[in-house]
Parts: C-alpha cells; structure tokens; sequence
C-alpha cells in the first residue's frame, strides 16, 4: 500500500496555537511514513520551524493577527476572526498547489480552521477534520448541542458518564454561549457535516463509551490516532524557547516530590489568582516547577516583580521558566504531580507518564477534560477555590496524603494500559492504516 501512496499529497492546515500544531505535524510526520507528500499550511503568526522538517513543503496565509489578539481572552472571538481573516488566502493557497501539484489526495484542516470545508467542498476535495481534543469534546460540541438536556443526559450508560454529561452540559450552558461562540459552533457543525472523516487525538479504551455514542449520530468515519506525541516522539515543535535549566533543577529533587503547574499555550491569568498561586505554592511546602508565559501576563511589570519575589522567598524549592520541555518533565522520576489547565495535550501527556493531576480547568473542553480526569478515570483532584488556603490543602492532599496515593496508583494504572495500546498491534497502527486507505481512496 505504501508504493501506492507515495504518489499522494495531503495537505494539512493548522492554526497558531501550540497544542494545534503539535497535534498536525506529529500527524503529517506519521503520514509522511506511510508514504504520502506533505505540504503544511499555516498561518503567519507562530510559523512552525520548517528546518525541522525539511521533508514537508510549508506555506504561510497571511492572517492580520497581532500577537496581542492572541492572548485575547475571547477564545470563540479569536477562532471567528482566525476564519473570517483566512478564509480568502486560504482559498488562493489551496488553488496554487493544486495548480502546481495537480492532485491533493485530502486536505486535514485543523477543527479551529473550520472555514476550510466549503473551500474545499469549492474545489471539489475531501476534507477531514482533525480534533485537537477528545472525543468527549466532539459528543458535547457538536453532536449534543442540538439534543435537548434529557436526551443528552440519558445519553450515556454509566453513571460516571452521567455524571460527567450532567456537569459538562452545565458547565457548557452555562457559559451563556457569546454571539461569536454560536456563530463559531454552528460554522463546526456545518464543516463536520461535509467532512469526510473524523481523526481524534486519543486512545480508543479511554473514551469507549463516548466514542459508540457518537457514532450513533454521526455517520462520519472516526480514526482515533493517538497519542500522537508518544508515534511521532522525535520532533521539538516548540513555538517558544525551552528553559532546559529546569531539567537540571528537576535531577536535584526527591522522587515524585516535585508539583509542576502550567497552564498551556492560551489561557490568561487575572491578578489575583497569580497572587494566590504564588502564595498556595509557598505555604505548600512542596518543590513547585511553573511555567509562567509572558502571555500568560507575565509581560507586565507588577507579574514579574510578583515571580522575582517568590523565586528568592523560595531559594532551590521553586523554580519558575518562562517555557518548559513538558514532555520530558512529566516523565521526569522526580515529578509527582501536574497542576494544569487540563488542555487535551496535556492530559494526555499526563496520562502517558502517569502524573496525577490537580485540574483548573479555564474554558471549553478544559472543563471537559478536568471532568474526565476527576470523575471518570479518578487520575486527580479538581481545585475549586482559588484561594491560597485551599491551594496548599489541593497541592498537600495530592503529594502528600494517603488519598494522593490512591489516585498515583489509579494514574500508574492508566499509564500502564497506554503502554499496552501503544504496543499492542492493530489498535493504533490500524487506525493510521484504516486512515491512509481512506485518504487514498476518496
Ligand atoms: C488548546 C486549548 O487550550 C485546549 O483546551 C485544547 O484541548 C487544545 O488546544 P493549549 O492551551 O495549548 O491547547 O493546551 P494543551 O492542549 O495542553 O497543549 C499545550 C502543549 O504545549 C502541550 O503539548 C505541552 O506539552 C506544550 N507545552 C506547554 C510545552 O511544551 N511547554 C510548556 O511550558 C507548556
């Protein structure tokens, strides 16, 4: 089959955030194996390196972004306008290859770029969809939006699942969903519809009973090719620098002592609760890694002299960078637990490491993923309050106490059936294979 594909040119289009273009290059890297020609396109705001891959053909699209909208806290606001800036140079862009290319076998447009389906519907190619989240995130986001709260709620069997529907729905409805938010869900909806097929970023035992849920409405086919960072492991595709001085901090530490907090590549972070995290960490008592992004806030004055004072008040218990290699700190012997915002990459990472977790989720499927991991696959605690005293109980009840134990041993647990579906043959190897077959074909 490989021979067959080497003639076969997929092109994929990813947008600017970090977890995003991770999840699309470690898919081009795996598809480039398989024999297919790959053209990435991206938008001009946080370029991936291309010398990284001098294999892939990279082409920028204009997209009239600053980097302040980046850290806009609207994040629908931010997809629409990603979409409605794109959709015209997009549209060139795809006409250009083709022209010099002659044949696209399927265009892969990242969830986020969803403007992509009616070009390419347009053009007369297949368009596939590539969540960056979970299956979860696709039952709630777009299956469920258009059930009422009892059929969503009855939707699933177990009462984990239940209970985690109840909670998402809530959590979603009650978002009070802006102008952008409706308009950005309907336009996925809508690009779903036309897709061709589906890939999802996960590992089939995790999401079993989601993902039969969701293949009883959705007639799409569904590829579940993860986890991507651990099949296409080689490649640093890091938009900001790594501190890689926190790996020689981290060598210092006791085993499993150490709590590392970040919080992804988008979520903001108000006054108040930088002071009370910074305070929660200290009185913790527990060695603390966090990652504190210039656009996390960081930027400003009042954060950095906040940051330079808990460093010194810390001495060697505390280190804070600006970027971490996370990958390799989470499955670093002297990590024991990941404060997180609960992104999909991250608890995926976590789950991989077996690093249980204390979830602040902020936005979206952050609420999803936290519900998942608390509630379901009871791999960590959620904070509620944001309040330095419950903090320090969270960080102690997780590192400390008996009750951290147990969820360790359920997170080694999980880590250990992520290691047997990575090594088990058929399950993701089929997918990919299950997916090349069908790129090639329609
Ligand atoms: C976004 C959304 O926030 C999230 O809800 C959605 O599930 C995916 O897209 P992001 O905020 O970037 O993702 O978080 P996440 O999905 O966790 O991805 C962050 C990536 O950056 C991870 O791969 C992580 O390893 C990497 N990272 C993060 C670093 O390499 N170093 C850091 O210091 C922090």
């Amino acid at each position: 089959m490989e021979e067959q594909q080497k003639s076969s040119h997929v092109v994929l289009v990813t947008v600017t955030f970090q977890g995003h273009i991770n999840a699309a290059l470690q898919l081009a890297t795996i598809l480039h194996s398989k024999g297919f020609s790959i053209t990435i396109v991206h938008l001009e705001l946080n370029s991936p390196n291309p010398s990284n891959y001098p294999e892939f053909t990279f082409v920028s699209i204009p997209d009239n972004l600053t980097e302040s909208q980046l850290s806009d806290k609207d994040i629908p606001g931010l997809v629409r306008r990603v979409n409605k800036n794109c959709a015209a140079p997009l549209q060139q862009c795809l006409e250009k290859i083709l022209h010099s290319h002659h044949h696209i076998s399927a265009v892969i447009y990242d969830s986020f770029m969803f403007c992509a389906q009616p070009i390419v519907d347009d053009l007369g190619l297949p368009g596939v969809t590539l969540c960056t989240h979970s299956a979860l995130g696709l039952l709630f986001y777009h299956v469920f939006p258009q059930l009422n709260e009892k059929d969503c709620i009855s939707g699933l069997e177990s009462p984990e699942l239940q209970a985690l529907q109840l909670q998402g729905f809530h959590a979603l409805s009650s978002q009070n969903p802006t102008e952008a938010g409706m308009e950005v869900g309907a336009a996925f909806a809508n690009a779903l519809k036309s897709s061709s097929a589906i890939i999802v970023n996960s590992m089939e035992f995790l999401e079993l009973e989601v993902l039969s849920k969701i293949k009883q409405y959705l007639p799409t086919p569904i590829f579940i090719v993860g986890p991507l960072h651990k099949l296409a492991p080689t490649m640093c595709n890091s938009l900001c620098t790594e501190d890689n001085k926190c790996i020689s901090w981290l060598n210092k530490q006791s085993p499993k002592s150490v709590i590392y907090v970040s919080f992804g590549s988008i979520v903001n972070i108000d006054k108040q609760e930088l002071i009370e995290t910074a305070w929660g960490l200290s009185n913790s008592k527990q060695p603390f890694l966090w990652v504190a992004r210039p656009s996390m806030d960081r930027g400003s004055e009042w954060t950095e002299s906040l940051l330079n004072g808990l460093e010194e008040r810390m001495g060697e218990r505390g280190f804070i960078v600006k970027w971490a290699p996370q990958k390799e700190v989470l499955a670093h012997a002297a990590v024991g637990g990941f404060w997180s915002h609960c992104g999909w990459n991250s608890t995926i990472e976590s789950i991989c490491e077996g690093v249980p977790m204390i979830c602040r989720p902020f936005f979206g499927d952050q609420i999803l993923n936290a519900s998942y991991i608390c509630n379901v696959w009871k791999i960590g605690l959620e904070l509620q309050n944001l309040e330095r005293g419950n903090i320090e109980r969270t960080i102690k009840r997780l590192m400390v106490d008996m009750e951290g134990n147990y969820i360790r041993k359920r997170a080694m647990d999980l880590k250990e059936k992520a290691a047997f579906y990575l090594m088990e043959d058929g399950s993701t190897s089929g997918s990919f294979d299950g997916l090349a077959k069908h790129i090639s074909s329609v």
